[in-house]
């Protein structure tokens, strides 16, 4: 499927996409092999995704790669996360920045690995001007403890009186938000079945589109996005209105 599906409207595209990519592990139990592959072939899924928002006029992708809360699994599959990150920004890289992609990470960095942590932020600087599809990876992300770090940079600027309690709203309090220059989904898929948002973007996605699909992460292909493009366009959005 490489080229637009000829049932779609492009007026009606969502311009920004997230994705909750759940089932790697499932995917690799299933057929006896360790989590591990599951999560590298989740690589390859999310690779092809980004490529299918370029060739379909896709402005947005953002993929929770890493929550905070997944610092409890065992520590060998965390620290494969962390060499599987590394790994596939260093081999990617080069290919991302011929693309246009521009490359925004989300959420606390500073308890990563130094040289991941240093690797993601050159890969900002390098693609920080690229006018591409803007690829947005939360890593180490938790929508409550982005809202609480906001409130808390907001306070800093009152209390330091650059700021008074009644120019606070919905902009500037976004603007405190690792999604400032990234804005909210139009569409959140969540694959493997689950019916929860996991602490992922909670003030993002208050008019989103949410899709589920039983579909696990390696195995959700374009074809699979098709269906979700499908049904986001059969939707109506409202925004609260009638
Ligand atoms: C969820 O599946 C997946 C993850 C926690 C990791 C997702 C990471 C990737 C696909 C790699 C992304 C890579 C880059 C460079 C951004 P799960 O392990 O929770 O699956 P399960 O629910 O079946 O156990």
């Amino acid at each position: 499927m490489k080229t637009f599906p000829p049932d779609l409207d492009r007026e009606k595209l969502p311009q920004h996409v997230a994705v909750i990519m759940d089932g790697n592990g499932r995917w690799a139990t299933q057929r006896g092999l360790p989590r591990a592959v599951g999560h590298r072939q989740g690589v390859d899924t999310l690779k092809d995704l980004l490529r299918c928002c370029k060739d379909w006029g896709i402005g947005t992708l953002t993929a929770y790669a890493f929550s905070t809360e997944n610092w409890h699994r065992p520590l060998e599959e965390v620290n494969f996360l962390m060499v599987l990150f590394e790994r596939v920004l260093h081999q990617e890289l080069a290919a991302l920045q011929q693309e246009g992609v521009q490359l925004h990470f989300a959420g606390d960095l500073s308890p990563l690995p130094a040289t991941l942590r240093r690797q993601m932020e050159e890969a900002m600087a390098l693609t920080a001007q690229n006018q591409g599809v803007v690829f947005n990876v939360a890593i180490n992300y938790g929508s409550r403890s982005e809202i609480v770090k906001a409130c808390r940079e907001i306070a800093q600027r009152v209390q330091a009186k650059e700021l008074r309690p009644e120019d606070i709203d919905e902009i500037l309090f976004a603007q405190h938000l690792y999604t400032a220059a990234t804005g909210d989904p139009d569409l959140l898929v969540r694959t493997s079945g689950e019916m929860r948002l996991s602490n992922f973007l909670l003030w993002q996605l208050a008019y989103t589109e949410i899709y589920v699909t039983d579909v696990l992460w390696p195995d959700f292909n374009r074809r699979e996005f098709h269906k979700a493009l499908q049904d986001f366009q059969s939707r109506q959005r409202r925004f609260g209105k009638v």
